[in-house]
């Protein structure tokens, strides 16, 4: 089968998120509960099986693949699903074979990393204030995610930095942010919060629209627009004064939803269509019938006929219910 993968809305699906566990390292505030409960370790798919589904998708035409969690790089022996899947950029069928990771063990897999044909990854890192970070985090140590980020540059491979943007926490750090970024030849990212999984905190506190972010950076430098895509969903602009790129992800002020290319694998092989939405369909027990992939065709094609137009966020209200139950780090951001 390699029919390619378009939706009832005519949207060609190239891009396939890959969550490989739900479990983190991390806890940050605004993705997680301070006490998690994880999903069994006999619920999630095998790496094996998790490649026979990428490949599925390769065969009908998605041409990158992220990786992700939770924290993907604590996914026991996760370095051999990159190994199998470096399979795919070799014989030229993929384009891209990347992760996205909160970067704590990026030191000890940087060089594999590249191995395998990652040319990028993205981390998530909202500040450089190391008592900051602790408060976001939870969990996690900023030394050893920037040591992590220095043993991925020496690697080769390019970094983007992802920034979720919080009002009162951070909203001050993004212009260091950005000069710590553009001198080391990092992209910036920054992104909206969206509302995703019931969190202690109240998310309507910390939200920050980045039409704002972007009005108060335009004091200090000039913003390019640039027509760039990664095919993710982040718009880009070129700072002159430093010369490096900042991307804006706006799921809140400005919904991209009419150019979406991506669905998203679960570690336990739900696909979910939308990442603020619930339209899925079970991958598990169509692999698992039979050592063909038939019925594993046939599902990713039901998928594809109740993909929805977009989501419809809102982070209005004080307290109000998530716009979807589960987390983010379930569907894989
Ligand atoms: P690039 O390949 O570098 O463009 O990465 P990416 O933006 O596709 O991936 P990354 O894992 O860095 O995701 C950054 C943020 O974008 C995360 O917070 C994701 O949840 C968010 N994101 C990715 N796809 C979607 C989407 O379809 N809808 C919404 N609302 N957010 C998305
Ligand atoms: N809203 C926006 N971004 C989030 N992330 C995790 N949870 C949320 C949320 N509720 C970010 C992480 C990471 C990316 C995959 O998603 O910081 O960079
Ligand atoms: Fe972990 Fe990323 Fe969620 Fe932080 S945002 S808890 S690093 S999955």
């Amino acid at each position: 089968m390699t029919a390619p993968l378009i939706d009832t809305f005519g949207r060609t699906v190239s891009y396939l998120r890959i969550s490989v566990t739900d479990r983190c390292d991390f806890r940050c505030v605004y993705c997680m509960s301070e006490h998690m409960s994880f999903l069994p370790k006999k619920e999630l798919l095998s790496l094996e099986e998790v490649d026979r589904v990428a490949s599925a998708f390769v065969a009908r035409g998605v041409k990158k693949l992220r990786i992700t969690g939770g924290e993907p790089l604590v996914r026991r022996n996760v370095m051999s699903l990159f190994r199998a899947l470096s399979r795919h950029l070799e014989s030229g069928a993929l384009e891209e074979l990347t992760v996205t990771t909160n970067g704590s063990q990026l030191g000890k897999y940087a060089a594999e990393l590249a191995d395998c044909g990652v040319r990028r990854v993205n981390v998530s890192l909202d500040t450089l204030d190391a008592d900051t970070f602790h408060a976001i985090t939870r969990w996690g140590d900023l030394d050893r995610v920037l040591g992590g980020i220095e043993a991925a540059t020496a690697a080769g491979l390019k970094v983007k930095i992802n920034m979720v943007a919080l009002k009162d926490t951070n909203a001050h750090e993004i212009e260091p942010m950005l000069r710590f970024c553009h001198e080391r030849g990092h992209d910036l990212t920054l992104i909206e919060t969206m509302p995703l999984g019931e969190i202690e905190a109240d998310r309507t506190d910390q939200y920050l629209p980045l039409t704002a972010v972007r009005a108060g950076l335009e004091e200090h430098f000039t913003l390019i627009d640039l027509p760039d895509r990664t095919g993710g969903p982040a718009r880009y602009v070129r700072v002159a004064e430093t010369g490096g790129r900042i991307g804006f992800i706006t799921p809140l002020t400005h919904n991209f939803c009419e150019s979406c290319n991506r669905v998203r694998l679960t570690c336990t092989g739900t696909l979910y269509l939308c990442l603020g939405q619930d339209h899925a369909v079970d991958l598990r027990e169509p692999l698992r019938q039979s050592e063909g992939d038939e019925a594993l065709h046939r599902a990713i094609d039901h998928g594809m006929m109740i993909k929805p137009k977009g989501h419809d966020f809102v982070i209005e209200r004080r307290n109000a219910r998530p716009a979807v139950a589960r987390h983010m780090s379930t569907t894989g951001g």
